[in-house]
């Protein structure tokens, strides 16, 4: 359903670590967020032949073995009708008293219960961890952690489970120490770029040219603070979201 057609406060959604055997609908947000965010900023056909198939096994890799100091949340949609705006869905897992949850350390999960559904198809998601842009880029400043990606298919476009991917993210990178964080994001993707400088990323100047099978765009970094009390910092203890 569009994000249109969703009614207000009817979609609710869980965030947790990625898996395995999330690959394929992870590639499948992955390809479609590349043809739709950066339709006319990209050559056509190459947007068009981006494989959902070679996508799935690189997410498949990458879930199954993690490049070191990366991590990947993604976020499912709660398809219950019945309890709507009751917090009986989501059970934190400490892996101790909670029977018939699964335990992934101090993330939040779904659980299925009388009342409410879970499925548990990826709707979006979020990889950050230590940049590996050079050293030298970042002058003096050490090097930040970065958000190397953040999809959300279009059906959830506005819903506000983006935020709740990009302050998953934030939230793991602060966990690690790092104090300041970067990415890169196509020039001329109005939508993503006006997302982050809501939540208080701006541009450092620095811009990079991508080629990849014949296409060629640019990209745009940008940086923030991880002062998570200041734009766009998650609440405290917050992975699910109400729209
Ligand atoms: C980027 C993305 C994660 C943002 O999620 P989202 O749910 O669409 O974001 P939101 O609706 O919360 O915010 C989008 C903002 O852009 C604004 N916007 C929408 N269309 C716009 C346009 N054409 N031009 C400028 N701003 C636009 C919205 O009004 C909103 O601004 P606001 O927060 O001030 O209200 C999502 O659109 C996406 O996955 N896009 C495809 C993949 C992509 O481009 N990823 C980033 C790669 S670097």
């Amino acid at each position: 359903m569009p994000a249109a057609e969703r009614r207000p406060g009817t979609t609710r959604y869980v965030v947790r670590e990625g898996r395995p055997e999330d690959a394929p609908a992870m590639a499948e947000v992955h390809v479609r967020g590349w043809q739709t965010g950066c339709a006319g900023l990209i050559d056509a056909d190459h947007l068009a032949g981006l494989s959902i198939t070679q996508a799935t096994r690189r997410w498949a890799g990458h879930l199954a073995n993690p490049a070191p100091a990366t991590t990947v949340r993604v976020a499912t949609e709660d398809t219950g009708t019945e309890n709507v705006g009751t917090e009986n869905v989501a059970t934190e897992a400490t892996g101790t008293e909670n029977t018939g949850t699964e335990n992934v350390g101090t993330e939040y999960v779904g659980t299925e219960n009388a009342d409410t559904r879970v499925t548990d198809t990826v709707v979006g998601f979020v990889r950050v961890g230590r940049s590996i842009d050079p050293a030298s880029t970042f002058g003096n400043a050490p090097t930040p952690g970065e958000l190397f990606e953040l999809y959300v298919g279009q059906p959830h476009w506005g819903t506000g489970v983006a935020a709740a991917l990009h302050d998953a993210g934030l939230a793991l990178l602060a966990a690690d120490g790092f104090v300041t964080a970067s990415l890169w994001v196509v020039r001329g993707n109005a939508r993503a770029i006006a997302f982050y400088r809501r939540r208080g990323w701006v541009p450092d100047g620095l811009v990079r040219t991508q080629h990849e099978d014949g296409a060629g765009w640019e990209e745009l970094r940008f940086r923030r603070a991880l002062d998570l009390q200041g734009h766009g910092g998650p609440m405290p203890g917050a992975s699910r979201v109400a729209p």
